[in-house]
């Protein structure tokens, strides 16, 4: 740049020169903040990949595993090509995004679109509006999830800044879950069975298990750091059925976000994710020069229940003190403590410290004040069934419910094309808005209690409603925390707490000044969440339980709301190269 002296100003041709100058420089700044477009095209193919000693033929994205990291920034839009050369059906789901009136591509199957069949394509169309952050995406079909996933990172606007300090790198790391065999053979044999799928052999770390697993140390992931810089670590829980602490060594975290909304930062040194749910942390490189364990494991909250008790493990590498080849089995990284696999103590204090940043417009009325247990049950072996297809507890088959209704997928529409286009015979819309009996949810229930109807129910809601979900968890065969989401919004988590959602004493525990906003809840084992949202956005939307073994029993259920008036308020039209049934 020219530097400008004082003779420029007094000089009339010079100050307009300088004044077109300006403006150009100002028309700069306001097209450098023009929302982008981003093309990708995704194949999702089976691809070989080595891990725990063993080659897999794993389906991808890509060839990669994890999948490919897609960086946008707040308002742009992104047009992804789906072609699924893999011999499964598959969908993709953009979790977090809100797909404000293009629920076309949310990606659930049979909820928004019906699968992409093999060999066929789909294009994804959809505009990031407002948030900001971590979210992902991962295939939303079966078990395909287990590797089809990848991080979806939302920087703010061109010309924004983050609410933080500019820290001097970003780094996701993204938990899995990998099982020594194919998981759709694990979810088909459960469903085979009745009985429960085998817990997975490894959790990973950007697709990594690491040191702690046999023929794993040479590729553990490495997240590299300098003294005294600052790396943002955007933590996502891709994990198909395990809620999971994550720790560093001898480091502390900042909390600066959570589900792509920030959040009030403070620190801990241990932060815990249900599947879904992501956490932006800041680590600072203000310990000694050396190697430091990042790890996670389990948080198993259903008592007796079996749970892979395995630590996946990354490495905080300073850069000042990487591993020269010869000493590196000398110098062991240090290995930081893990909360106990139970210890729901350390996971309430983590989620009552999460807040949003400031004062926000919580809803204060409320037009639809709905209760929905969620918990297990147990179904009687169907009469025409063998006894080896009912090998869950005392010769039955497990299923999972919302308020009794254990959810159906139907097969030959999708349930937005149904719900928009009026086609009868695919849904029923009288989801009930309380449990159909009320009993001591999460006391010593009842064994008349336990088996719940299968259905395929909507609840609607108009557009504009204001919304209040009490989820209640029950203890029926056992009770458990489940990370509940919900498709198509962010919603405010107002209480948490534990035993039964009790109206008169609890709601002076609501915080209507500055929840988190989040887009998964960790409903506490044994215990209730509440949550908040304005249905604004037209579609068909699941509510599910994040663990996928309980969404394929049933522990989910859909929000069909109303277009509200005019364009804006309304859904669009379904892209032309939707998957038809
Ligand atoms: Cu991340 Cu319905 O899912």
């Amino acid at each position: 740049m020219e530097s400008v002296g004082l003779n420029t100003f007094l000089n009339p041709r010079c100050s307009f020169v300088l004044i077109v100058n300006l403006f150009l420089l100002i028309f700069a700044s306001t097209s450098l903040a023009q929302p982008k477009t981003h093309q990708h095209e995704f194949v999702v193919q089976a691809t070989p990949v080595k891990r725990l000693c063993k080659n897999h033929n794993t389906i991808t994205v890509n060839g990669q595993y994890p999948g490919p990291t897609l960086e946008v920034n707040n308002g742009d839009t992104l047009i992804v090509k789906v072609t699924n050369k893999a011999r499964y059906n598959v969908t993709i789901h953009w979790h977090g995004v809100r797909q404000i009136r293009t629920g076309w591509a949310d990606g659930p199957e049979f909820v928004t679109q019906c699968p992409i069949r093999p060999g066929g394509s789909y294009t994804y169309r959809f505009t990031i509006q407002g948030q900001e952050g971590t979210l992902w995406w991962h295939a939303h079909s079966s078990w395909l999830r287990a590797t089809v996933y990848g991080a979806l990172i939302i920087r703010p606007k061109e010309g924004d800044s983050y609410p933080f300090t500019k820290p001097n790198r970003e780094t996701p790391i993204v938990l899995g879950e990998w099982w020594d065999a194919n998981p759709i053979a694990v979810v088909r044999e459960a469903t085979r069975t009745g009985a429960a799928p085998n817990v997975s052999d490894a959790y990973t770390i950007n697709g990594q298990p690491g040191d702690l697993y046999n023929c794993s140390s040479k590729d553990t992931f490495l997240v590299p750091i300098n003294s005294g810089e600052t790396n943002l670590l955007r933590v996502i829980n891709a994990a198909l059925n395990q809620e999971l602490f994550f720790t560093v060594a001898n480091h502390k975290f900042t909390v600066v976000g959570a589900d792509a909304s920030y959040t009030k930062p403070f620190t801990t040194s241990v932060i815990m994710l249900g599947p879904g749910q992501t956490t932006d942390v800041l680590i600072n490189g203000d310990q000694p020069p050396a190697r430091y364990y990042m790890a996670a494991r389990a948080y198993a909250s259903a008592p007796n229940a079996p749970f892979d008790n395995t630590t996946t493990t990354a490495i905080l590498e300073y850069k000042s003190a990487p591993c020269a080849a010869k000493n590196c089995a000398a110098s062991k990284p240090v290995m930081p403590p893990l909360p106990a696999f139970n210890d729901t103590a350390t996971v309430t204090a983590f989620s009552k410290s999460l807040r949003s940043p400031r004062k926000v417009e919580v809803p204060t009325e409320i037009d639809e004040n709905l209760f929905f247990t969620v918990g297990l049950g147990l179904n009687k072996c169907p009469q025409h069934l063998k006894a080896r297809r009912c090998q869950g507890p005392n010769g039955t088959r497990f299923t999972a419910s919302m308020n009794n209704v254990s959810f159906v997928l139907p097969s030959n529409f999708s349930l937005l094309q149904a719900y928009q286009q009026g086609i009868p015979g695919v849904f029923t819309a009288d989801f009930p808005a309380n449990p159909p009996l009320q009993f001591d949810y999460t006391g010593n229930v009842s064994r008349s209690l336990w088996q719940p109807v299968p259905g395929t129910r909507g609840y609607k809601l108009k557009y504009g409603s204001r919304v209040q979900v009490v989820l209640q968890d029950t203890s029926i065969f056992t009770p458990e925390n489940h990370p509940i989401h919900l498709h198509g919004y962010d919603f405010y988590i107002i209480a948490e707490g534990f035993g039964n959602f009790n109206p008169k004493k609890d709601t002076s525990k609501f915080n209507l000044v500055d929840p988190p906003m989040r887009n998964t809840v960790a409903v506490p084992v044994n215990g209730w969440a509440v949550i908040r949202f304005v249905a604004d956005n037209p579609g068909v939307w699941l509510m599910h339980c994040h663990l996928d073994v309980h969404i394929t029993w049933g522990l989910a259920m859909v929000f069909l709301v109303d277009n509200g008036v005019g364009e804006l308020q309304s859904i669009q039209l379904p892209p032309a190269d939707l998957p038809l049934c």
